[in-house]
């Protein structure tokens, strides 16, 4: 999967004839998984239409600060654009359109759009050679990067004037290829390997029957998912779930009992950088296994239970370099049970999730956690989508691996 997947690429096409070549780069973007919008100077529309790149991208483009054919003008705000952008690549980027940029220059939409715009930036140029190498461009580049803006190199070749050298845009694979490696490079967890296990365990009675319980897996799925995002290699090791995933790098060690569970995660907690475990393991096993099916034979049955080895604790005693993380799932007394578990378990970050908080628990989402550290700190967050909290946890983690 792309880097580029479910990301919001706003493309920005100014008035250069490699305008021509902004279709192939939203048909690229869209076929990585990106959903693209455009806006355009009102001259690059002499170069490309706005229906060619509308229809490829599948979304409405802008090029003025309102709706011309509608009676009830209605304004296209730059402001929403650029916030609705996870990056905004100006390709082909003019001289002209440069210059402004550099200047702070807001004479048309894509230019407000650039002012507003919180993401990364990136820009393609495009121009003739004389042009690309005159001072005031160099000047321009230098502006323009020491602002924070990424420039994505000109290539060489012929250029329309006839003439060959250095100017021609970048070519949209070349394009996406550099956006692609310029994300990764900058992903908070590349070079970390994370373990994290997930889901329930099932301990069996015979055959057909198992002690279980109600956890749907969906928390470490989504902190799998999110971590995989941030550059991170990930093993997960899960329980029995029926969750499917969408990144196809994370490495998936299924499991069943509790004591496969121990084994896996023993087996890659060593070379792990982190390790969240978020399994709901079960903590009793029947002592004993019947080989063949329990027949409803008596009137009451008794299991005698054992204990399952808690894997969280048994890898707190071996961490080394590791950041811990565990959770913990309480009903009463929420913090302070925490707290001893964070101490007990030698953990460097507890996850508390309450059920009594609505919005919380195993099957739902959504989820309310609270995060505690090993200095006692508490941090509190509202009910938000497992995404969601699967983000503020790693961010959190990134966040004390950096302090
Ligand atoms: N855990 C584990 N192995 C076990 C039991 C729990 O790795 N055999 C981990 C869970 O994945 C979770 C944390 O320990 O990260 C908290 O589990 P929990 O069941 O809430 O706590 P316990 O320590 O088992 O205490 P208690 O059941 O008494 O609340």
């Amino acid at each position: 999967m792309s880097v580029l997947s479910g990301k919001h690429v706003l493309l920005g096409v100014t008035a250069g004839i490699a305008a021509y070549k902004a279709a192939f780069l939203v048909r690229h973007l869209v076929k990585k998984g990106a959903q693209v919008k455009v806006v355009m100077t009102p001259a690059a529309k002499d170069f490309v239409t706005p229906l060619t790149l509308s229809t490829l991208s599948k979304n409405e483009v802008f090029s003025s600060f309102t709706h011309e054919e509608d009676d009830n003008a209605q304004w296209n705000n730059h402001v929403a654009l650029g916030l609705w952008a996870d990056l905004f690549v100006i390709a082909p980027a003019t001289a002209n359109t440069l210059s402004k940029m550099a200047h702070g220059t807001s004479d048309n939409l894509l230019l407000a759009t650039y002012l507003s715009a919180k993401c990364p930036v990136y820009y393609a140029p495009a121009m003739d050679l004389d042009m690309y190498k005159h001072p005031s461009t160099s000047e321009t580049f230098n502006i323009l990067n020491r602002f924070g803006n990424i420039q994505i190199p000109a290539e060489e070749g012929e250029l329309a004037s006839g003439l060959t050298g250095k100017g021609r845009m970048a070519e949209p694979e070349h394009i996406v290829s550099f956006l692609e490696n310029d994300i990764l490079k900058k992903l908070p967890l590349r070079n970390k390997k994370i373990l994290i296990t997930a889901g329930p365990t099932y301990e069996a009675i015979d055959p057909v029957r198992f002690i279980g319980n109600h956890s749907s897996g969906k928390m470490g799925y989504a902190i799998a998912e999110a971590a995989a995002n941030l550059g991170a290699k990930v093993v997960l090791v899960s329980g029995p779930v029926s969750l499917q995933l969408e990144h196809s790098t994370i490495e998936v060690v299924s499991v069943t009992s509790a004591e496969e569970m121990y084994k896996a995660a023993h087996k890659h907690f060593p070379n792990c950088d982190i390790a969240i475990l978020s399994a709901a393991v079960a903590d009793y096993r029947p002592k004993e296994v019947a080989s063949e099916k329990i027949k409803k034979n008596d009137s009451s049955l008794t299991i005698q239970l054992e204990k399952t080895k808690d894997i969280l604790k048994s890898l707190g005693e071996l961490k080394k370099h590791q950041f811990l993380t565990g959770f913990a799932l309480e009903t009463q007394n929420e913090l302070e049970n925490a707290k001893s578990k964070l101490k007990k378990k030698n953990l460097d970050l507890i996850v508390l999730n309450s059920l009594k908080d609505k919005g919380a628990g195993f099957k739902a989402d959504t989820n309310k956690v609270t995060l505690i550290d090993k200095h006692n700190k508490v941090q509190p967050f509202p009910v938000k989508p497992k995404t969601e909290v699967a983000n503020d946890i790693l961010q959190y983690i990134i966040h004390q691996l950096d302090a």
